[in-house]
């Protein structure tokens, strides 16, 4: 008989080996779907989009334009058609919405999406948020707390190669920030900023033991919070990503939290982990110094990737209610083939808005909703503050 033919042992170089092979693969398929300048475009935004925003007439529209307050866009083609870049829709939607804007004297809110399952739809969420809330004339800044980077990447930026320490959390982490602002980096989308995250922010977990070994008393949970309290002047709100976990990192996240919205999918494993994870979480923050003063504007959770022909979800989604009652949100994500496509060209819904199908307007529609619920929390929040301050 042949002796069989030995495989080499697998060790960690050929982790490695393999490691570096699926890097080149990822970085190989971002170049092909964001050629030729391997960076994201924001959408532009026709008349008719920026009457629909606004809720002009066309001779509204036209009597707006003519008197020039606002960007009056670009003429374009050889029909001479009018586009509006990001940025002027966004001053167009700011002018005809001012109930909706933080009001002056409030400060920016922190909201994290959190979930400590992966594959809920965090990543999705929360990006999908920063970009509505965006259209929404809000100045947003998102800060990715998982070392996965997936935020970062949907961003059109590689975590392995083009994020180092100093675009992340870590140095506040560290020690060696008291602000978050040096990690601030614009994105291709006017008016939403990044705070990066790659696989180096693991070191973030060690970091805060290292200092709560070094330093008693040293409060590990608000590291987060003082980081980015000196920005929320600038920004309407800070929207947090977070890991499939309740890290260190996650619990920093969660207590510098003003809203926490939980994505959750109708089923029965997802919702026995929710509720483990709001035990579990308070649980250790109540064990912290000073934590029983901590006070949110609001906590959610909001129905993910629901399938409307699924009958065990539907009895699932009658257990939510009844867990959750007014904290499940009026809005939910359906599970849609226009979200999954959107996220393997590495974008959303409202990055393919533009020229859309109708499985990308039913999608966009339901994301509209739930930026609608979050701002309806947010405006409510931005007055309490200031009743507050009042006093
Ligand atoms: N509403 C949805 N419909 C279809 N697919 C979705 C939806 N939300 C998320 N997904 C897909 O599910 C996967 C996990 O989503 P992601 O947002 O990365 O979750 P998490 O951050 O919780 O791990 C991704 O492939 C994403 O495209
Ligand atoms: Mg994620």
């Amino acid at each position: 008989m042949d002796s069989p033919v030995l495989e080499p042992d697998i060790t960690l170089a050929t982790v490695l080996a393999q490691a570096e092979r699926a890097a080149n693969v990822v970085a190989q398929v971002r170049g092909a779907v964001l050629a030729p300048e391997a960076r994201k475009q924001p959408p532009r935004f026709t008349t008719g989009q920026v009457m629909q925003a606004v809720g002009l007439t066309k001779p509204q529209m036209d009597y707006a334009l003519r008197k020039g307050d606002l960007p009056s866009g670009e003429l374009t083609g050889a029909v001479k058609r009018r586009e509006f870049s990001l940025g002027e829709y966004q001053e167009w939607v700011r002018a005809y919405h001012p109930q909706e804007q933080r009001p002056q004297g409030a400060q920016g809110l922190v909201v994290s999406i959190a979930n400590f399952k992966g594959g809920v739809s965090k990543t999705t969420v929360a990006l999908t948020l920063a970009q509505g809330l965006s259209l929404r004339g809000h100045r947003v800044l998102v800060v990715d707390t998982d070392p996965q980077g997936s935020i970062t990447t949907l961003f059109g930026i590689l975590p392995d190669t083009e994020v180092q320490d100093e675009d992340t959390v870590l140095p506040l982490v560290q020690g060696a920030q008291a602000s978050i602002r040096y990690a601030i980096r614009p994105t291709y989308w006017s008016g939403i900023d990044l705070v990066a995250a790659a696989p180096l922010l693991f070191g973030a977990e060690f970091a805060l033991a290292d200092r709560m070994a070094a330093q008693p008393g040293f409060e590990y949970w608000r590291v987060l919070e003082r980081g980015l309290a000196d920005v929320l002047g600038d920004y309407d709100v800070v929207l947090l990503d977070t890991p499939p976990a309740l890290t260190y990192t996650t619990l920093n996240v969660l207590m510098a939290s003003d809203g926490i919205i939980m994505p959750l999918p109708p089923n029965a494993l997802d919702f026995a982990s929710s509720a483990q994870f709001w035990r579990l979480f308070g649980d250790i923050a109540s064990g912290l110094p000073g934590a029983m003063d901590k006070r949110f504007s609001f906590i959610n959770v909001l129905p993910a990737k629901v399938e409307s022909t699924d009958a065990a979800g539907a009895e699932v989604r009658a257990w939510m209610g009844a867990a959750y009652g007014e904290r499940l949100m009026p809005a939910e994500v359906p599970k849609s083939a226009a979200t999954s496509t959107a996220s393997a060209n590495f974008g959303t819904v409202y990055d393919a808005s533009v020229g859309s199908s109708r499985t990308v307007k039913r999608a966009t529609d339901a994301f509209d909703r739930l930026v609608d619920a979050v701002l309806v929390q947010c405006v409510t929040a931005w007055r309490k503050q200031l009743a507050e301050g009042a006093r």
